[in-house]
């Protein structure tokens, strides 16, 4: 008896030990990013790696170089090392199929961070207002223009968008064309090249290259018999960077093109201190990551997740769960964040953010 009840006794402590270890153990989280080839993603991956370790958990931080099968590879890999929870921004949405259903039957949750994956073992989705993007860029043309005061006056007006692999490019692209549209229609604007398909205007990989080389093919068919070209729609800072290039190199005209952007990114700044960009949408990737962390700790506290969550984040940010679907009829629910409008006039705002800092010679940096 007293032989069972010892058993007993260390039976329940061994059990106890593994609670006890399973608890204290900190949860390790995969963070899976596209490529370090792009701005944003460093600092994405970087911040995100730095707030969760200051949270107490383990991370396992990767960057894909822009390669698809090498992402799939990476969250096997995160997969084997026994991961809690993934953070993924997909290369490629449609590409991660077979790794995602592997995380679901290891029961490892997803979050899809800022572009989403199509699958339905994604459990939420934290990213800008995507549409919301693309609609700031075509309202900035739009106003600089002044394109509801036309009269019978015309603009001449390229596009150039993004990666159709990233689900995020359609949004940017449709948020801005809807725009625009209507003064298209009516002729005040005109697209000289007449690519205005989303298929005709998107770029690759986001590649600065291919968006420098389509633009300074346009602007020799189109504009090298001095067409003027008032202002090229870019749905980002990498192929906002390509498009002024080629205007730079191979534009004839001394007009000054309204050229748009996306991300605020150190080299596409200078530009727009330099009069080579005018805007560039602005995303504080830094509270992404905020929304992220305080996301995921609740889905391991398993605590409620909904509008109230979203509101105690301390960062503007709608809780939407019509917005996006990872496959037909099936929604999922989002942290959308709200991005900001930054021109030459405003750099100061970049500054306030403690992310920036501006340098004696005029342009900003990266702050310490
Ligand atoms: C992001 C943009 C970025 C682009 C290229 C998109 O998914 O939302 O911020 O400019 O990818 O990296």
């Amino acid at each position: 008896m007293k032989k069972l009840l010892a058993l007993v006794l260390s039976l329940v402590m061994m059990c106890s030990c593994i609670v006890m270890a399973s608890a204290e153990a900190p949860a390790k989280i995969g963070i899976s990013m596209p490529t370090q080839s792009l701005e944003r993603w460093n600092r994405d991956g970087s911040y995100l790696d730095e707030q969760f370790k200051s949270a107490g958990f383990d991370t396992i931080l990767t960057y894909s170089d822009n390669d698809s099968g090498r992402q799939v590879n990476d969250i096997q890999n995160m997969l084997s090392d026994g991961v809690n929870l993934l953070i993924i921004a997909a290369i490629d949405g449609e590409a991660l199929n077979t790794v995602m259903d592997e995380a679901a039957e290891a029961g490892v949750p997803v979050i899809a961070y800022d572009r989403l994956i199509m699958n339905d073992a994604v459990s939420y989705y934290v990213s800008f207002d995507n549409y919301t993007v693309g609609t700031l860029q075509g309202q900035y043309v739009e106003t600089a223009l002044d394109l509801a005061n036309a009269g019978d006056k015309t603009y001449n007006i390229e596009f150039t968008a993004g990666d159709p692999a990233d689900n995020n490019a359609g949004y940017f692209f449709g948020g801005a064309y809807d725009v625009l549209k209507g003064y298209i229609e009516a002729g005040t604007l005109k697209v000289v090249s007449g690519q205005t398909e989303f298929s005709a205007v998107a770029t690759a990989a986001w590649s600065t290259d291919t968006a420098l080389n389509r633009a300074s093919n346009l602007l020799a068919s189109y504009y090298a018999d001095g067409t003027v070209l008032d202002a090229w729609l870019c749905s980002n800072d990498s192929t906002a960077m390509g498009v002024a290039q080629a205007i730079e190199s191979n534009y004839a005209g001394n007009n000054a093109v309204v050229v748009t952007g996306q991300d605020g990114d150190i080299a596409n700044l200078a530009n727009i201190v330099d009069g080579k960009q005018t805007m560039t949408v602005y995303k504080n990737v830094k509270n992404e990551a905020v929304v992220t962390l305080a996301l995921a700790k609740a889905m391991i506290a398993n605590e409620e997740i909904g509008e109230a969550l979203a509101s105690s984040f301390g960062v503007a940010c709608a809780y939407d769960v019509e917005s996006y679907e990872t496959s037909e009829g099936h929604k999922c629910p989002s942290f959308l964040l709200v991005p900001s409008v930054i021109t030459k006039d405003n750099l100061q705002e970049l500054v306030d953010t403690g992310l920036y800092v501006m340098g004696d010679d005029g342009y900003l940096k990266a702050a310490e």
